[in-house]
């Protein structure tokens, strides 16, 4: 008798766990599957989608039931039942069939709540500040460059009250509150976001959260609201902080109340007394409006709301911002009389919590910097114009807590003055503050120092997810340049789960998209002078939508982005001169060795290269949604562009270089990388190229790497592709200059922007993410591990020995259920484990690391001297390479064994 079967688990809509505010018509719902039976692959699922937990309890779904439905795909199914209603919970259970056709057990319910199915359904207008120079202050600079216009820096309290008529099933509340808001009700903080709504170009979609508050709501109800500048200010083209707050209750007898913020509310301001996202915050505790988030406050003092122009609204479907982990400091020390330095041993992104008793009107500094001076003091230097410091003025009295909320800051050392007293070892708790993306990968190996850059790159990489992908946090700059999205994509989908915030970037991409098809550097485009982009930059956006595809299995994501990538590619294809992208360009290979401006790369060429790559994905996508005359014809575009691309930069034996001296002829590592990457190069001159390529990595530079942050992404793909895996290795895991070793010995704890250790007020942040994609060959190559099917309906274990590792391990959570892949090395035997989850098969690559081994799993021989392949459960033999034996395995665990006999 087999065992029965287990229930579906981890049940999510649109990606998230219970989310509420879903305002896809069809959401998706999606599951995992776990059997401790080798090779199991669910045959069908069933869906019942209900509007209580009863019927569902009972078998019945009477919104939708799906009926058995083929399994194929990750498992998921797109909501096909009655069209949801704004608004309302439903409940939903999935249950699965097995291959010999035996149905699961229903999985537990899970649910989700609806936002407003129709912009009609969402009634509220919005409200803001009778006057925004009411609330002047210093006149100061809100985001660092200067605008005259931005005065207003106060952060504006809101409140309005309501009543309940009776005893409540269901209470929502939808809040959109610009820049940035804290939504408040009965005296307590509403949900755990911070920085809320993400960012977006708000005139043309401002985001809404959605909360449950059924547990929250009281008969008589006061919601507050602050509201802070944010992105949303004058120099970036919009009016004063406005809100659109609706608050919908169900009542138990069915019927329903809306209450929705107008011009009834009151305005006023209140502590904080100015916040800009790049200075900091300044708060005033002395400023009393304490129960203005309480029903009865007396606010007639308050000044009544005033009507404010609007935006279209969208359901912010993301993780949002939070406050994850807390840092002790890991050493305070005195600087002076007056300072305290505190050092957190890691450069991250977020704020500090204040813990102070003292004096009222005391006044605290603390300034942020990710690095000091020789002397102790701030290097404040790589901020270049975010004052970065926030201030706390006590309201005396008793002990005090204060953390800002309209700001963060990219640091790892804070100086604090004006503190009364000592500072004890709970005085300033350090905060990191990202986009909430749950961890979905894990790496550890045998050699610290992969495990150094790869802890490096997961820091950096949070860092800079702030409801967008942004280039750094430190600087005034936080912004969401596509090269530096793209670049690092790839290593992200591998260590967090990114389907939603990504999905949503992307429709930031498309929403910048012009009338003739160009696309910005930047997106939300808050900066127009971006338009049009270098294309090395703007194929984030192809490449975004491909790396969905392939990670995330999102077919929708293709459908959805389609029209918008071929009408990029067509602005490209007028802007291409006989196939060749010479007017684009701008940054190119950004920041190789030695400068920020790429030296040796023509930027032609790689813009021209970023056509290709782009049309070749695109035909791709067209082939994924059956496209096949697109296929074709990008197919054919793609070969004329590849023809126009060799003509014009392929040489005798390498491709183009800028020379700078006549004795400058080695070859120039980008330019060789990128064509041979996309196997671009005519047969007859690969040889040739791939020495060039070998000359200037090993002979010219003594295998170190001469790529900017373009060449880099791909450069240890390549000499990986050509059988120089080991060169690859020497490459990555450099300890001198320029390498990610480099930067580790020299003290970083998140990836630099330059290779160079450089110090000053400059271009040289300490915390960007763009080199962080060797994190991705990390889990590819040394582990092995990728999606060789899209949604890893096959996953690939092809794990490299390389340098002195005896073992390395990772793992990730994909659509289908966790892959893990286990390697251990000694003198006498490989091992190597893997799980494969159900609903896909794996393709193990077992490298052949002696003449002769005998191969085993889970102790039974699969080949021997004696004997060859013998398949066990779940095992087939596939196929001999040069260097390796290949095994197709289901779903299960292995435990493979080459046992050396020679
Ligand atoms: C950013 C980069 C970005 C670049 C474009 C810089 O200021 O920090 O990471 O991609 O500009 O040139």
């Amino acid at each position: 008798m087999s065992a029965p079967l287990r229930p579906p688990i981890r049940l999510r809509c649109e990606s998230l766990s219970e989310p509420v505010g879903v305002d896809h018509l069809a959401p998706r719902l999606s599951w995992l599957i776990e059997s401790p039976v080798r090779d199991e692959r669910p045959q069908a699922y069933q869906v019942l989608v209900a509007s209580s937990i009863g019927p569902l309890r009972d078998g019945v779904g009477e919104l939708w039931d799906s009926g058995r439905l083929e399994a194929s795909g990750p498992p998921s199914l797109a909501y096909g039942g009655r069209p949801l209603v704004s608004g309302t919970r439903y409940f939903w259970r999935v249950r699965w069939w097995d291959r010999e056709g035996r149905p699961s057990p229903w999985s537990e319910p899970a649910s989700f709540v609806t936002g407003f199915m129709k912009a009609e359904d969402w009634k509220a207008g919005w409200i803001g500040p009778r006057s925004v120079t009411e609330f002047r202050s210093r006149g100061t600079v809100l985001l660092g460059h200067p605008g005259p216009e931005d005065l207003q820096a106060f952060a504006v309290y809101l409140r309005g009250e309501f009543r309940l008529n009776g005893p409540v099933a269901l209470a929502l509340i939808f809040i959109s509150g610009l820049g940035h808001y804290e939504l408040r009700l009965n005296g307590v903080k509403v949900g755990t976001s911070v920085l809320d709504p993400g960012w977006t170009d708000y005139k043309k979609k401002a985001l809404y959260a959605s909360y449950d508050v059924t547990r929250l709501v009281r008969d008589r109800n006061a919601v507050g609201v602050i509201l802070g500048n944010g992105r949303h200010i004058k120099s970036y083209g919009y009016d004063g902080p406005k809100l659109a707050c609706r608050i919908e209750v169900v009542y138990e007898g069915g019927g329903r109340e809306v209450f929705a913020a107008d011009e009834s509310w009151k305005t006023s301001g209140g502590p904080i007394r100015e916040n800009g996202l790049y200075f900091g915050e300044r708060t005033d505790a002395r400023v009393n409006i304490d129960g203005w988030d309480r029903p009865g406050f007396d606010d007639r003092a308050w000044v009544s709301a005033a009507p404010a122009t609007g935006y279209p609204l969208a359901s912010q479907m993301m993780p949002p911002v939070r406050v994850g982990e807390a840092l002790a400091p890991v050493s305070v020390r005195r600087l002076g009389s007056e300072a305290w330095i505190f050092d957190y041993g890691q450069n991250f992104s977020g704020w500090t919590r204040l813990r102070v008793e003292g004096p009222a009107g005391t006044e605290i500094h603390l300034r942020h910097a990710e690095l000091l001076n020789d002397d102790g003091t701030l290097n404040l230097g790589p901020n270049e114009n975010a004052e970065a410091t926030d201030v706390y003025i006590l309201r005396g009295g008793g002990p005090e807590t204060f953390e800002p909320r309209f700001t963060y800051h990219g640091f790892r050392y804070v100086e604090m003055t004006g503190f009364p007293g000592e500072p004890g070892p709970g005085t300033l708790e350090g905060l990191f503050v990202h986009s909430d993306v749950a961890r979905t990968g894990e790496l550890r190996a045998s050699n610290g120092l992969v495990e150094r850059i790869h802890r490096a790159v997961v820091w950096g990489q949070l860092s800079n997810l702030m409801s967008i992908p942004t280039d750094c946090p430190q600087r005034d700059e936080r912004h969401g340049w596509l090269g530096d999205a793209h670049l690092s994509a790839e290593e992200a989908v591998f260590n967090f789960d990114m389907a939603a915030f990504y999905a949503k970037f992307l429709d930031d991409i498309r929403l910048a998209q012009r009338d003739d098809g160009s696309l910005p550097d930047v997106a939300p485009a808050y900066l127009p002078r971006l338009y049009p982009a270098d294309p090395a930059w703007s194929s984030a956006y192809p490449t975004l939508v491909e790396l969905l595809w392939d990670h995330y299995g999102d077919r929708r994501v293709v459908e959805d982005h389609y029209a918008s990538l071929e009408r990029y590619i067509a602005f490209l294809g007028r802007n291409a001169d006989q196939g060749l992208i010479r007017s684009l360009g701008k940054y190119g290979d950004w920041c190789p060795p030695g400068g920020i401006v790429p030296k040796k790369t023509p930027v032609d060429l790689t813009s021209t290269w970023y056509y290709y790559h782009d049309v070749l994905i695109l035909g791709r996508l067209a082939s994924v949604l059956g496209r096949g005359d697109d296929a074709r014809r990008y197919s054919e575009l793609a070969g004329s562009i590849k023809d126009a691309f060799n003509a014009a930069y392929l040489g005798q034996d390498q491709y183009a270089a800028i020379r700078v001296s006549p004795v400058d002829a080695y070859p120039n590592q980008t330019s060789n990388v990128l064509p041979l990457y996309l196997d671009m190069v005519p047969a007859e001159k690969k040889d040739k190229v791939v020495e060039s390529l070998l000359r200037s990595v090993v002979r010219q530079q003594d295998y170190h790497l001469d790529t900017g942050i373009l060449g880099t992404r791909f450069l240890l793909d390549v000499l990986t592709g050509i059988g120089q895996a080991q060169t690859a290795w020497r490459v990555a895991t450099q300890k001198s200059y320029p390498g990610w070793g480099y930067m580790l010995a020299e003290g970083a704890t998140t990836l630099w922007e330059r290779w160079e250790k450089l110090t000053g007020p400059a271009m040289n942040s300490q915390n960007h993410i763009m080199l962080g994609s060797i994190d991705g060959w990390f889990y590819r190559v040394l582990a092995g591990l990728a999606p060789l099917r899209p949604g890893w309906e096959i996953v690939g274990v092809r794990p490299h020995v390389l340098g002195d590792l005896t073992f390395v391990e990772a793992a990730v959570e994909t659509v289908r259920g966790r892959v893990a892949v286990s390697w251990r090395k000694s003198d006498e035997a490989f091992t190597l484990e893997v799980s494969i989850p159900v609903c896909a098969t794996g393709e193990v690559h077992l490298p052949r690391l002696w003449p002769e081994a005998e191969i085993s799993e889970s102790g039974k021989t699969l080949r021997s001297p004696r004997q060859t392949a013998e398949s066990a459960a779940g095992i087939a033999f596939l196929r001999d390479e040069k260097d390796r034996v290949v095994f197709s395995v289901g779903s299960g665990t292995y435990r493979f064994e080459a046992k050396k006999t020679s």
